[in-house]
């Protein structure tokens, strides 16, 4: 099949939200959710904080499976513990994802991001990858946060009017959170929208 990412939803630029596959020297699976940037048709960027088993088990392969799917179990078991193996095809993929992709590394690099949300001075590897296979068993697209930071917010914008105080400051948190990871993540549709919910919230004088 021809390798074109945007054939499962997936635009330059963009972070989308999936399960990655892999194996170590012995042969034994691992899944973890982990965020994609696509940075091409056919290439991708992957940020991976050290101590992860996906981060080892790339570093000593060189390749591993992205799988798409919207599936809540399968990102919250891979998550919270490993897959169970008979959830797994011979080839490495998830038996029930939509779609996936084969990669292959082309570069390691070191990266520290101080300002990271989650780690003071977390440590990361960005690994840069070539797709080599893509299978899309159905129509789909792969999960972007974006849309769903763009609907907390609509819902919010419309309870803006009604709160005071603390619980006002909270959606303004909230808010604020929502358009940082929107601009970072979301689609170019989710960023103008979200650009547009801080405009109007900025004129009915809510301090954003
Ligand atoms: C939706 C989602 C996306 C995630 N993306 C990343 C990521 O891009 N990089 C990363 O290091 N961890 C990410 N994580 C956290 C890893 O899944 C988590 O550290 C996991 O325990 C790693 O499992 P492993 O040790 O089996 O590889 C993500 C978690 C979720 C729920």
């Amino acid at each position: 099949m021809e390798i074109d990412l945007s054939l499962i939803g997936m635009e330059r630029g963009r972070q989308y939200e999936t399960i990655i596959t892999s194996q170590n020297d012995e042969g034994i699976k691992n899944a973890a959710p982990i965020g994609v940037l696509c940075s091409g048709r056919d290439m991708i960027l992957n940020r991976i904080f050290k101590g992860s088993q996906t981060l080892d088990n790339i570093i000593s392969q060189k390749e591993f499976t992205v799988n798409i799917t919207h599936s809540p179990e399968l990102f919250t078991d891979s998550l919270l513990g490993n897959l169970d193996d008979k959830l797994f095809s011979d080839d490495l993929s998830l038996k029930d994802c939509d779609a996936y992709f084969k990669c292959e590394v082309i570069s390691f690099t070191e990266a520290v991001k101080r300002s990271d949300p989650v780690r003071n001075k977390g440590e990361a590897i960005i690994i840069k990858s070539k797709v080599t296979d893509l299978k899309i068993n159905k129509d789909t697209a792969a999960f972007n946060r974006g849309f769903g930071y763009v609907i907390e917010s609509l819902t919010n914008f419309s309870r803006f009017d009604l709160v005071e105080g603390e619980l006002k400051e909270f959606y303004i948190k909230r808010f604020r959170e929502s358009y940082r990871i929107v601009n970072k993540v979301g689609t170019k549709q989710d960023i103008k929208v979200m650009h547009k919910i801080k405009k109007e919230l900025k004129a009915k004088g809510h301090d954003i």
